[in-house]
């Protein structure tokens, strides 16, 4: 079963997009595919359709309460083959709630050790690093960090890799890697180019030959509680995510 989080501290880098179309498009290629939110936002629940607001029980509590079995905090999406651990804004409170637990970096990891019969489980993380992001970080084995390209992006990237060293450091969690970076948002411009090009010197390897230019489509999807393979699948949105998708499929663990 392969744990791949989207992460990137910088709030509207795309995290949210990539991971619930990725999810959609891995789904409907014959993964079976759970898609943890572990954003208070909730919003890869609500970009599936869900309603997420007054939904109970959710991921905060099956991380709080360890009596509360898995299958009461799945739910099934439209998409076969897709299923969600929703969040909502109670979320929020974790890292005050978990403050004092003696094991509260790894409640993820020990939640999810339960879960079989999936191929893929994707993680979707809030616009922060906290004790949210280190107990993604101990679940998932691959990082996605998806860029957009602004100016402060390469400023991002260098405090990910850091907190990816210490966290496999600190835990001895050696199998944690910065598997993709995933430029986002791109508009030809000078700016934009020369980012990539310093993102593509920085990650030698490691940046997606799909480069995710703005498309409305993308956005547009999501208030239709859809993926881009369904609300649009003939846009330049769900060509690039299909092509993101194949590669994030095809990657290789050494
Ligand atoms: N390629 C794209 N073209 C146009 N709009 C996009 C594209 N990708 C994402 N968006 C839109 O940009 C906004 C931010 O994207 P998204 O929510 O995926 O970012 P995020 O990193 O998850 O944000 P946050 O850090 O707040 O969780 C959303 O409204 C989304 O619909
Ligand atoms: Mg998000």
């Amino acid at each position: 079963m392969r744990r791949i989080a989207f992460i990137n501290e910088k709030g509207g880098s795309c995290k949210t997009t990539l991971a619930v179309n990725v999810s959609a498009w891995l789904a409907g290629h014959g993964q079976r595919c759970l898609l943890v939110d572990m954003d208070p936002q909730g919003q890869a629940g609500k970009a599936l359709g869900l309603y997420v607001r007054e939904l109970h029980p959710t991921i905060a509590d099956l991380l709080l309460q360890p009596r509360i079995p898995l299958p009461e905090v799945i739910r099934p999406t439209h998409i076969a083959g897709l299923d969600v651990l929703p969040a909502n804004k109670t979320l929020a409170d974790f890292p005050m709630q978990a403050a004092a637990l003696p094991r509260r970096e790894h409640l993820l990891a020990e939640r999810l050790a339960a879960v079989t019969g999936y191929d893929f489980i994707l993680f979707d993380s809030p616009p922060s690093m906290g004790l949210v992001n280190t107990n993604i970080m101990l679940a998932a084995e691959e990082i996605v960090v998806p860029v957009n390209l602004t100016f402060l992006a390469l400023d991002g990237c260098a405090e990910i890799v850091e907190s990816v060293d210490w966290v496999r450091q600190e835990y001895s969690h050696h199998r944690l890697q910065i598997v993709l970076v995933v430029p986002t948002l791109y508009r030809p411009t000078r700016l934009a180019d020369e980012i990539l090009h310093k993102l593509r010197t920085h990650f030698p390897g490691r940046v997606s030959k799909a480069v995710i230019g703005f498309n409305v489509k993308l956005d547009e999807a999501q208030s239709h509680g859809q993926s881009i393979f369904e609300y649009a699948s003939w846009s330049r949105g769900a060509h690039m995510l299909e092509m993101l998708s194949r590669e994030i499929l095809q990657l290789r663990r050494d």
